[in-house]
């Protein structure tokens, strides 16, 4: 690996996807965290977002983030300006947001920074020369165009974005030739008797724009060997880490564990599992298995997931820079169990509980960027519980060419 990294000739950007490719090649046993130069070169980011960003389906949004003919939710990925849209006909769609006049930003101008992010219209208006468009994203009117020779209205609409909706998951993908194909089955497969399309958000926690790379938080959200140190008061007793489950290796895109309810929490026991406490009734028709603890899967880059028998965590979290994300976490709960008594309080309970926990979080992520630049950055190991930092390198190695 040190001969990879002092050759002169490569360039820094090979040099690091050759690294990556020979350390995701290591026995899991081997493994070791990415080089620490992936957390903030500019070259690598870029070099991310042209081979992952730009080329890989992206978790973006929720449908009921949308829910109504006109709502829109503007999204920025990959330097691209979008916006999450239901039309008139029900349909959620992505578009872009640049105009096809000149390029202005369709959510600029002086719209409140609210209405910037979300709102319900019934057509978009640029606001610099007021072109109009349709939900669906046509042009329908452009002022004192009319005679301008080769302008074609009919041809000038928003540009649409590849899109796929998943269990009321918004996926979209920026290359509209790319060769990856739009498969959640394994994640269907590993999410068992979860499917969200019967579900809502019901709490968001805006945690807005941090200084630490994308990757980071990743790492964070997948290992559970943290529990004991950052989280040793607070999750520790919830998710033993002795008693975390690794899922089985499906694959570079995937990764899953099991964080079984610990003894001193459970709410007691069926067909010999410990119960996972609640903050809201359980799902119904979860298998006592399923109740016995929280699921925490991944789909590289951005769909990150961790449903439990009440509420599941869904984390957006989107690069913004090569050393910054932006992160908003929601919380899922089945339709229909609003109707709980106290449930405006249960809500903000689990809601306080989730920002407790990623404020910790927060704090180590912003550790690890902070010292990422030193020389003393190398060399590190990764613990067994680590698996999904390595089995990120996996993805890595199988998206980014030297
Ligand atoms: S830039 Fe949009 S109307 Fe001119
Ligand atoms: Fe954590």
């Amino acid at each position: 690996m040190t001969e990879v990294l002092s050759s002169p000739t490569k360039s820094r950007v090979s040099t690091l996807v050759e690294t990556i490719r020979a350390q995701a090649a290591l026995p899991l046993t081997e493994a070791r965290p990415l080089p620490s130069a992936t957390y903030w070169d500019e070259d690598f980011y870029e070099h991310e977002l042209e081979h992952i960003w730009r080329k890989d389906w992206i978790c973006i949004a929720r449908v009921e983030e949308v829910p109504d003919p006109g709502s829109y939710r503007a999204i920025d990925l990959a330097g691209e300006p979008l916006m999450v849209v239901r039309g008139s006909d029900d349909r959620v769609r992505v578009f872009s947001r640049v105009c096809r006049h000149r390029y202005a930003d369709l959510m600029g101008g002086e719209k409140t920074d609210a209405e910037k992010t979300s709102g319900c219209v019934d057509r978009f208006e640029c606001p610099y020369h007021a072109w109009i468009y349709r939900l669906d994203g046509s042009l329908l009117s452009a002022p004192e165009m009319s005679g301008r020779p080769g302008f074609d209205r009919s041809a000038s609409g928003l540009r649409a974005i590849r899109t796929e909706i998943w269990q009321g998951y918004v996926f979209i993908n920026l290359d509209e030739d790319t060769d990856i194909p739009f498969d959640m089955s394994a994640i269907a497969e590993i999410q068992d008797g979860y499917d969200f399309t019967d579900w809502e958000i019901a709490s968001v926690i805006d945690w807005g724009e941090s200084k630490v790379n994308w990757k980071i938080v990743i790492e964070n959200f997948l290992e559970v060997y943290h529990h004991i140190g950052i989280h040793k008061d607070v999750l520790q007793p919830l998710w033993r880490l002795g008693k975390c489950q690794q899922g089985d290796y499906t694959g570079p895109e995937h990764y899953f564990s099991r964080m079984m309810a610990g003894e001193d929490v459970a709410i007691g026991e069926e067909d010999g599992h410990l119960m996972h406490p609640l903050f809201l009734p359980a799902k119904s028709g979860l298998s006592s298995f399923q109740r016995s603890h929280t699921l925490l899967l991944t789909k590289f880059p951005a769909y990150l997931c961790a449903p439990g028998p009440d509420i599941a965590f869904w984390f957006r979290s989107l690069p913004t820079g090569p050393e910054t994300h932006r992160l908003e976490i929601h919380l899922l709960i089945p339709k229909g169990n609003r109707d709980v008594e106290d449930f405006d309080s249960k809500m903000t309970e689990a809601t306080d509980f989730l920002r407790l926990v990623q404020g910790q979080d927060a704090t180590v992520n912003e550790a690890v960027q902070n010292s990422s630049r030193s020389r003393h950055a190398r060399d590190g190991v990764l613990q067994k519980h680590e698996q999904p930092l390595w089995q990120l390198q996996k993805y890595l190695a199988s998206r980014l060419p030297v």
